[in-house]
């Protein structure tokens, strides 16, 4: 006995002063060693997440999970979020008798005490360096009070607008989402994970959670095996490549198997064909689940089937137990390799986190990190860069600075609580500037801006129209704030609706009567359906949930001195029918055609969306031209360069989002009608043009999942469309050998 405790203080302080290195061979050598001193209790504690729920130092926390922490039976907490009891809840740890620390999640999603835009507009940005900045920025507030790893990035694809969740990712291209997921995790997780500033990150949720039957959260998915590889999977590849610390299982099954008990998804492709290293989480209480979704009978069953598919850490089921596992050890329905290889998994993050060399390493609480001027202004900057101006006829926006009167109205123009969106972390509402606020601020005495609410988000109260018009009718501009509560998006917050809730479009319209221009700013979490919104308004600009400095950056943008470059990661419907749609759908054998009874379309409404994908005005013009392709022909390892010459037609300097979508002509699988494949954002001066050229290589860009499950390029004509949105119709034609 007192031999093996000497073994494991050589062990602990090896793993101490080596701590801070990533784990080498010789470093895993230690992890072994460690884990060859683990009873199955610690072993299955380290596979153990629980939720704090209440603050540790207050007498009410669960007293067992105090216990079960000093005897190394959990291995991670979530949501504890003070600093000081993320100490004495580390403090517990270091009692049990390997001192193996403990990591401590939490939800950050676009910010920690800065709130940023939330997630789907910061993929409106199509501004990498902005969103990993803005992820550090997160990283490096969060991690100066406690927390060491984010539940975060969310990169589910989602092409259906009814789900809430929309508003936690990048949107509905697997492209695009590839690209901030691999932006955000660099954000998170830096160049080393063991540095201070930087936090463990969890790509989520794995897998095909954004595709639920009808768009309601937690649903079915029934998904074909190339839907599931080349838009579902290729984000999470993406993050797998770009070495995020951990995966969460998704709440949902696919095609009959929940994520967490499915082997193929978390074995087979995660750590086989992927060869990831990390480990994975579930979503809260996903194991405990599978009784509903009627795959187990029972907690041991649960258990089983989580070890057995490759789950490395139970998110709050509580289900991985000694009780429940060792006679299924015994009976060999669970491989003790399932139990050892998870927890050889979590320990390497810890380690190459560098909690073995100091578990306190960020308790050291900073407040100094919180909100500092440079955060603000990361947050102002990718605020704005996220707009997308959907509409600006007669050049109504932006706000002409002879101006005198601005009629400010809505329910959101004033509203602190509404403006952050979902998951805020530690973001406080009335740190909050309203546009009221912002526009106050820059106009100062040079115009005037009288602001009256009008209505509710979403009750049927109408008896402060009058007011609202009244005001409308003594001003020389309308600026009209509508759109969705904070929380109409996120988690649970799916809508079968998605118009403007309540009577918020009979204001619009009523404020539109009065014959000024009306310049429509929309917040909302997901695309709304604005059909009958166009009608009623000069000009919209979607602003989305912005984040802390909502009304400064909204203001920047309203008065010029910020010309609005953001483009829709979204399609947006013309009204709740034709979701799903996305602009990456197949032809099929009767392409929609509305002259066409027996074309794929609907009788009663348009096959076309409101907005396609990509789209977004500026406050100047793009002119796209001289396309061109370096080869007509090519091998399958050869690359190809596009180049298409960009001019800024207009008056005044902007930034154009330079898109480059390409159809597979003749696939041996049906391809999608067009598919995004690069992206550039570049700056112009009025008058100036740029060359922008794109490189595509074959055995990379042109795959996809055949039939027999392998990836491939197909031989044949390939077609390049380049523009400013999906829609795009400059086009080149090349074929591949
Ligand atoms: C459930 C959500 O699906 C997931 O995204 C989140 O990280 C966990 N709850 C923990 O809050």
């Amino acid at each position: 006995m007192k031999q093996q405790s000497i073994r494991l203080f050589i062990v602990a302080t090896i793993l101490f002063v080596f701590g801070l290195k990533n784990a080498s061979a010789a470093d895993n050598n230690l992890i072994e060693n460690l884990l060859s001193q683990m009873t199955l209790e610690e072993k299955l504690g380290q596979m153990t997440l629980y939720s704090s729920g209440e603050d540790p130092l207050v007498p009410v926390f669960n007293p067992s999970y105090k216990q079960e922490i000093k005897e190394g039976r959990c291995g991670a907490i979530f949501a504890s979020i003070t600093p000081d009891s993320i100490r004495y809840l580390q403090e517990l740890a270091m009692q049990s008798r390997l001192k193996i620390p403990m990591l401590f999640g939490y939800d950050v999603i676009h910010g920690y005490k800065t709130i940023f835009p939330i997630p789907l507009a910061q993929a409106a940005s199509f501004n990498l360096d902005l969103i990993r900045k803005s992820a550090q920025v997160a990283a490096t507030e969060a991690s100066s009070r406690g927390i060491n790893w984010f539940f975060g990035p969310m990169i589910d694809i989602a092409r259906d607008a009814r789900w809430g969740r929309v508003s936690e990712g990048a949107g509905e291209d697997p492209f695009l989402t590839s690209k901030v997921a691999v932006e955000m995790i660099k954000g998170y997780q830096g160049e080393n994970l063991s540095e201070r500033n930087n936090v463990a990150a969890c790509a989520k949720h794995f897998a095909a959670y954004g595709a639920p039957i009808g768009g309601k959260d937690y649903n079915t998915v029934i998904m074909s095996l190339q839907e599931l590889n080349d838009v579902y999977l290729a984000p999470h590849k993406a993050a797998a490549d770009a070495q995020v610390a951990s995966f969460m299982s998704a709440f949902n099954e696919i095609n009959g198997m929940p994520c967490s008990a499915n082997r193929e998804l978390l074995t087979d492709i995660l750590q086989k064909q992927w060869k990831y290293k990390g480990f994975v989480v579930t979503d809260f209480a996903t194991i405990r689940e599978f009784m509903n979704h009627g795959i187990a009978e029972n907690e041991e069953q649960c258990a089983q089937l989580a070890i057995q598919a490759g789950v490395s850490m139970d998110m709050e089921s509580g289900i991985y137990k000694a009780k429940y596992v060792e006679n299924q050890l015994k009976s060999k329905s669970i491989d003790i390799e399932k139990i050892d290889e998870a927890v050889r998994r979590i320990l390497t993050i810890k380690y190459r986190m560098g909690l073995f060399a100091d578990p306190f390493k960020y308790c050291n609480s900073k407040t100094n990190e919180l909100m500092t001027a440079n955060n603000l202004t990361t947050a102002r900057e990718i605020a704005r860069e996220s707009m997308v101006l959907l509409k600006n006829d007669k050049q109504t926006l932006p706000i002409k600075s002879d101006i005198r009167k601005i009629a400010l109205i809505g329910p959101l123009a004033d509203n602190q609580a509404d403006m952050l969106g979902t998951w805020i972390a530690q973001g406080d509402t009335s740190d909050v500037v309203t546009l009221l606020q912002g526009l106050k601020k820059q106009l100062g005495t040079s115009a005037q801006v009288e602001y009256a609410q009008g209505c509710d988000i979403d009750t049927k109260r109408t008896s402060m129209f009058n007011k609202a018009i009244a005001l409308a009718k003594k001003s020389d501009v309308i600026v009209v704030v509508l759109g969705e509560k904070g929380d109409m998006a996120g988690e649970a917050a799916s809508r079968g609706n998605i118009n403007l809730p309540g009577v918020q479009t009979a204001l619009l319209k009523a404020l539109y009567a009065t014959k000024k221009p009306v310049i429509l700013v929309l917040m909302n979490g997901r695309p709304l359906a604005l059909e009958e919104e166009m009608n009623y308004c000069d000009a919209i600009l979607e602003a989305w949930q912005p984040g802390t400095i909502a009304g400064d950056a909204i203001a920047d943008v309203l008065l010029g001195k910020y010309n609005p470059s953001g483009k829709l990661p979204v399609t947006f419907p013309r009204c709740v029918g034709q979701v799903p749609i996305f602009y990456a759908a197949k032809s099929t054998g009767r392409p929609s055609d509305a002259k066409v009874r027996y074309s794929s379309r609907y009788l009663d409404i348009p096959f076309t969306p409101l907005f396609p994908f990509g789209f977004g005005l500026s406050y100047t013009t793009f002119e796209y031209s001289e396309l061109s392709v370096s080869h007509p022909e090519i091998g399958l390892n050869d690359e190809i360069t596009i180049q298409v010459k960009v001019k800024n037609s207009g008056k005044i300097a902007g930034q154009e989002v330079v898109q480059l979508y390409l159809k597979d002509d003749i696939g041996q699988l049906t391809r999608p009608v067009r598919e995004l494949k690069g992206f550039q954002k570049i700056q112009l001066n009025a008058g100036e043009s740029k060359v922008v050229t794109f490189t595509l290589k074959p055995s990379v860009d042109l795959i996809y999942t055949h039939a027999d499950g392998t990836q491939n390029a197909d031989a044949g004509k390939f077609t390049v469309f380049v523009g400013g949105n999906s829609d795009a119709n400059l086009l080149h034609s090349f074929r591949v050998k």
